[in-house]
């Protein structure tokens, strides 16, 4: 709890202060026009975001919670906000779902999950009082989809209730299964399981998984699900020290493959890795479309960074919904949704291109809402490095670099905002070269980035701060020649 408690007491000595520092050091310069509201994703047009929350398809619309300060102070108290779609990338913006009202979530609506109760949306959240020390279940019930009544705590633990929070529910063999996200006694991260017959009365069933002292202190936001007869389960773990290339994050979103069914224990075949290795990626949560596709959201950001859309009044964005998948090696695949192909109009396309060492191949138009589709021919191809730049020009140093290490194997990702406190700091992913072609298929929306290699085998997802005229997208080689082709897609949706 230490992180939540220091926030809090940060945040009720001083939200003013708090609101003035971030304006004064990190205003715009008032010579730069920015573009940093997404087209495509979504995020609050008013207020902070973090966590996605309650996501589910009910009565015909996909719904998105998140967790909310109307206020857009980060550390503030939390709401649930909503929207719902039809296509998970269009969003229209409803009423704040859940607001503190009752003694046992007054100090704010932490992260939860919804379900389909008897034909009702319903809502299953952590309520915290107490100065965030006490964390408990509790539940809400919408007959219109807009609207909640509370129902009050279904779930408290016993003993120390301050790291016991974000329950996400499923149905499955008669029963309604619940994983919330706590820490043991000696202080390791665990996620404890629950049943019930009614969604109201609860049954612990025991540790699900817990962390054996190298995972962190807390798990937030488990998720637990099946894809191709296995059980995945997805944390959000505090406390992971780097590890090489691993967990450069302040935290860590990561998944476990396994076997598990009602009444038997949980056994873990692979352990715990990363889901993307971007800047920001963090409280995923997922969800089954109607024809089966398990989408996942994840808050497009981490604690503690740097949020320069902050000073335009609104803070926080989602990742692209993902569809995922498990290979046959029993790694986790991510791609953006197929909905995103129905929005994207071609604007450039190069076929089978070699680009020579002393060449560099830069898009026309500026990039703000793009999705750019490379693939280096690498039977084809003589350098021992690919630079990709997102920039004013790609010799100056402010911006986004992604570097393709050939000699390494591994993709690189550099962003760099000194005006807005944000140092150049790399994050990176190992990449199979020995297939004979490299794909980056790369997002841009107004202020982020997110690139999927290799069909998803790979995700890095970053947020960005370009102004407007640092928007050059460039490909260069490094020592020898490259075969590229490329696609380039404008993607139009307007959030609403
Ligand atoms: C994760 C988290 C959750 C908590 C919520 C509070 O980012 O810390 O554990 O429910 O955010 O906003």
């Amino acid at each position: 709890m230490e992180c939540l408690l220091q926030k809090t007491k940060i945040t009720m000595l001083s939200n003013c202060l708090i609101l003035l520092m971030v304006g004064q050091a990190f205003s715009i310069p008032k010579t730069e026009e920015v573009t940093w509201y997404p087209t495509y994703h979504l995020a609050p047009h008013k207020g902070w975001i973090n966590d996605p929350n309650g996501l589910i398809y009910h009565n015909g619309y996909y719904h998105a919670f998140f967790q909310h300060n109307p206020e857009n102070i980060p550390e503030g108290t939390k709401h649930w906000g909503h929207a719902r779609s039809h296509d998970m990338l269009n969003w229209e913006y409803l009423p704040i779902a859940l607001s503190p009202s009752l003694e046992d979530d007054i100090d704010g609506i932490f992260s939860g999950s919804a379900v389909n109760l008897n034909g009702k949306l319903t809502l299953i959240y952590t309520g915290v009082s107490d100065n965030l020390n006490k964390q408990r279940q509790m539940v809400a019930i919408s007959s219109d989809g807009v609207n909640f009544e509370k129902k009050g705590v279904v779930i408290t633990k016993e003993g120390d209730e301050s790291y016991f929070r974000d329950p996400k529910a499923w149905f499955q063999n008669g029963s309604w299964w619940v994983v919330i996200g706590s820490q043991t006694t000696d202080k390791l991260g665990e996620v404890l399981l629950y049943s019930s017959k009614d969604f109201f009365n609860w049954t612990y069933q025991g540790v699900l998984a817990g962390g054996n002292g190298s995972l962190g202190y807390m798990w937030e936001c488990p998720d637990f699900f099946t894809i191709n007869g296995k059980q995945i389960l997805v944390i959000s773990p505090q406390g992971l020290e780097q590890d090489g290339f691993n967990y450069q994050n302040l935290y860590q979103t990561g998944y476990f493959v396994g076997n598990w069914q009602p009444e038997q224990n949980y056994t873990i075949e692979k352990g715990f890795r990363e889901i993307d290795h971007g800047h920001d990626f963090y409280a995923s949560q997922s969800f089954l479309a109607p024809d089966g596709r398990r989408i996942q959201i994840s808050w497009l950001d981490m604690w503690e960074s740097v949020f320069a859309e902050n000073v335009t009044g609104w803070s926080g964005m989602f990742t692209i919904p993902r569809e995922i998948s498990l290979n046959e090696f029993g790694d986790l695949v991510s791609k953006p949704i197929r909905e995103i192909i129905g929005k994207r109009t071609p604007n450039t396309d190069i076929f089978d291109t070699i680009i020579s060492s002393n060449q560099m191949l830069t898009l026309k138009n500026n990039v703000f809402s793009s999705e750019i589709l490379i693939e280096f021919n690498l039977l084809n191809s003589s350098c021992k490095a690919i630079q990709l730049s997102l920039k004013e020009e790609p010799t100056r140093d402010e911006g986004v670099v992604l570097y393709v290490d050939i000699e390494l194997s591994r993709l690189f990702m550099e962003r760099y905002y000194p005006k807005y406190g944000i140092d150049k700091t790399n994050r990176s992913v190992a990449i199979d070269l020995s297939l004979s072609k490299l794909s980056l298929d790369i997002f841009v929306d107004s202020s982020s980035i997110e690139v999927f290699v290799n069909d998803g085998i790979a995700v890095m997802s970053s947020r960005i701060y370009p102004n407007n005229n640092q928007r050059k997208f460039s490909v260069a080689p490094v020592d020898g020649f490259v075969n590229v082709s490329l696609t380039s897609y404008d993607i139009n949706v307007n959030n609403q």
